[in-house]
């Protein structure tokens, strides 16, 4: 772990903070022996966690450098963890240093962190709310400060819609953030799967899922179909449309060959109209 990186005082370390092992699956500094301790355990079950954490932070960068690409200089990233290996604000602001970012979590490890990372940093913030509550999001006065919803935005729904049971409609969460964004403006979604996997891959992920429901933390994991349908009619796929993760538009550091290949898709589309 880093030496720059202190505990806050108030940040309980006597418990392990999902965001933070997540962090250690992605070789970050941003964690402390007991999430390193619980991250273990979850390997124990599920060894290609860190494979497919890191096939997803992949996709999130090579997102984000299309995006910025097409003109988004404003990228709101619903589900950010901790802001840490590979961050949306450090790629974004190397390209323009005045493009803005709005990090949402509700988690108040990934919150406390975050604040401490971005406390200088006047073009990125971290709003703690929970997603399912768009109108809090979207109304959030830092949200409204840093985005100006009459241009194109980058919404970065990666690796959280996996948390959202389907009784919290995800296809309509997602239509809500989706209906304020003007044309030009892009979804990016990625979700945890394993229907193309082999069966003891997929029983290492139906063990995770077992594992994460022990400790009152509820994964789903869906089919590619059930995913495009969050692509509504006000969207287009961009090339290649859905696909496992490493096939979404593969740079020179992406592993083609990686065992988690099956066990996730991404998928970005461009808003065709605001509303609907
Ligand atoms: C696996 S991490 C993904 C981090 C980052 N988006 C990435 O792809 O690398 C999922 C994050 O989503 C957050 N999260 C899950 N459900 C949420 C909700 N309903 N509202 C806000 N954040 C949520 C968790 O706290 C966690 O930090």
């Amino acid at each position: 772990m880093s030496s720059s990186f202190e505990p806050r005082s108030d940040i309980d370390l006597s418990v392990p903070s999902a965001a933070r092992a997540y962090d250690y699956f992605l070789d970050g500094a941003h964690n402390f022996a007991v999430d390193r301790a619980f991250a273990h355990q979850v390997l124990d079950i599920a060894p290609s966690v860190p494979a497919v954490a890191k096939l997803n932070r992949s996709f999130l960068r090579r997102v984000v450098k299309f995006c910025l690409d097409q003109g988004i200089r404003q990228f709101l990233d619903l589900g950010s963890g901790i802001p840490t290996v590979g961050n949306v604000h450090e790629i974004v602001q190397q390209v323009d240093p005045r493009a803005r970012v709005v990090y949402v979590d509700y988690e108040p490890v990934a919150y406390a962190h975050a604040r401490q990372l971005l406390a200088d940093n006047p073009f990125a913030t971290i709003v703690q709310a929970d997603i399912r509550d768009p109108e809090t999001v979207l109304g959030h006065a830092e949200t409204r400060r840093l985005i100006d919803f009459a241009e194109p935005v980058a919404l970065l729904m990666v690796g959280v819609m996996l948390f959202i049971s389907d009784d919290d409609r995800p296809g309509e969460l997602i239509a809500a953030y989706r209906r304020r964004l003007v044309p030009g403006s892009f979804l990016a979604i990625s979700h945890i799967a394993s229907e193309l996997a082999a069966p003891e891959l997929q029983a290492e992920v139906a063990r995770l899922v077992e594992a994460y429901a022990a400790a009152d933390e509820h994964v789903y994991v869906r089919t590619h179909q059930e995913i495009l349908g969050w692509f509504d009619d006000g969207t287009t796929l961009v090339e290649p449309g859905l696909v496992c993760l490493p096939d979404w538009r593969p740079d020179d550091q992406v592993e083609q060959a990686n065992v988690a290949r099956p066990l996730g898709y991404g998928g970005v589309a461009r808003v065709d109209r605001t509303g609907g």
